[in-house]
């Protein structure tokens, strides 16, 4: 048999971290790598509770086959729990809010398409455009976010016009960082003038630490952006529940690829999510995750303070959501380095994976959410040692270097 790819599979690639959860599975591994919620975080009795009411009151319908934009009053909550005048009929339930980026890319990207991302940005959304063969350009940022400037620099003309850009302004997965109230000011103003569509991912936005962040760009010019949520990182991940909100334009749209890809969202956890969040269950339930993710980012900032003293590692503070950026010192690579920290049993993803184009890579990313205080301890402890030796390493590393250019 002869098996003949499509020429889309060239852009496939299986995500580095997933590839490194393989190896953070090994026992005794304490893992700063993947983006996994904390467990202690999932409601499990209320979920037990809202299953069993379901399935008596409403088990044949839960159990059916049921409309592809979602459950009429879960739409009805996204919708109302949005900053701005969102109707339900906009909002489109998907399965994860990762197939919300599957479906933008399969209505908004032709092949060479241009689309713009921030630098860095989510893998997951590069690994979900890139099957649509778009070419995609980094517009520069930096702690505050995105420089509305270089935006237009890069925004093209003509059939060069971008589709879209990509921006996660809260909390961002992977740096942890927050886009300022000014930045947001000036990308919305800019992108309205320049007629650029927005695609603003926010799953961490309601896991804030101390003070709720700025109001979404959505909210700033809702006829111009998609806006997608997600149930994963407030509740379970393993429900699959996420929501994409468009334009009526764009909507019916989303709604014809997501019939062809799965017909529906899981009618079942759809009612059982509805069921779970109907009595302002999230207003009491986000604040108990906000506390945890806060109390296990000041063990991670405690810990790196105390372990990488002396070393020139800078690392930054988020405001919330699950991960830390840190940058290693000059002549240290962090995809250098994960074997030996993997051998003194801590793992992190390198941030080479998550660069569109030039990645810096001395930066990496640790989530603070999933081990623990006392592991988080014993993790960063091991990952200074592993610095610590391959600085020690890296003068000799060099002199060989040089000797081989001699
Ligand atoms: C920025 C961002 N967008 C989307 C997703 C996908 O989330 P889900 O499909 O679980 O809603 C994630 C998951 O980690 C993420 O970090």
């Amino acid at each position: 048999m002869t098996w003949t790819l499509a020429a889309r599979t060239r852009r496939m690639t299986s995500s580095a971290i997933r590839d490194l959860l393989k190896l953070t599975e090994r026992p005794g591994i304490i893992s700063f790598a993947g983006g996994l919620p904390s467990p202690k975080a999932f409601p499990v009795p209320e979920f037990a509770a809202a299953c069993e009411k379901v399935l008596r009151e409403d088990g044949q319908s839960a159990l059916q086959y049921a409309a592809t934009e979602g459950l009429p009053a879960l739409r009805e909550f996204v919708a109302a729990s949005l900053p701005w005048d969102a109707d339900p009929a906009q909002v489109l339930i998907t399965t994860g809010s990762q197939q919300g980026l599957d479906l933008v890319a399969k209505v908004l990207i032709d092949p060479g398409s241009r689309i713009l991302v921030e630098t860095p940005t989510y893998l997951g959304g590069l690994q979900a455009f890139a099957p649509m063969e778009p070419t995609v350009v980094a517009v520069a940022s930096d702690d505050d976010g995105i420089d509305a400037d270089d935006l237009a620099a890069r925004t093209g003309d003509g059939a060069d016009r971008a589709r879209f850009l990509y921006v996660l302004p809260n909390f961002q997965n992977p740096t942890g960082r927050t886009m300022t109230e000014a930045r947001r000011a000036a990308l919305a103003s800019r992108a309205e003038r320049l007629g650029l569509p927005l695609l603003e991912d926010n799953p961490y936005g309601e896991l804030w630490f101390d003070a709720p962040p700025p109001a979404p760009l959505t909210a700033r010019n809702p006829e111009g952006c998609l806006y997608m949520g997600s149930f994963s990182k407030v509740l379970a991940p393993g429900l699959r529940l996420g929501y994409v909100v468009a334009p009526p334009a764009i909507h019916g749209r989303l709604v014809q690829a997501k019939q062809a890809a799965d017909l529906h969202s899981p009618s079942f956890n759809q009612r059982v999510v509805a069921e779970v969040v109907k009595d302002g269950f999230l207003d009491r339930h986000v604040p108990t995750i906000r506390a945890l993710y806060r109390s296990q980012r000041d063990a991670m900032l405690a810990a790196l303070g105390r372990e990488m003293a002396g070393l020139d590692v800078r690392w930054n503070t988020p405001a919330g959501g699950m991960f830390l950026w840190l940058r290693l010192p000059e002549g240290l690579t962090a995809t250098a380095l994960l074997p030996r920290a993997v051998e003194k049993g801590v793992a992190f993803v390198p941030g080479e994976a998550f660069y569109a184009e030039q990645p810096d890579p001395r930066t990496l990313r640790l989530s603070f959410v999933t081990a623990s205080a006392q592991q988080i301890d014993i993790g960063i402890a091991a990952l200074a040692a592993a610095v610590r030796e391959s600085l020690d390493a890296a003068p000799a590393a060099r002199l060989s270097d040089r000797a081989e250019i001699l």
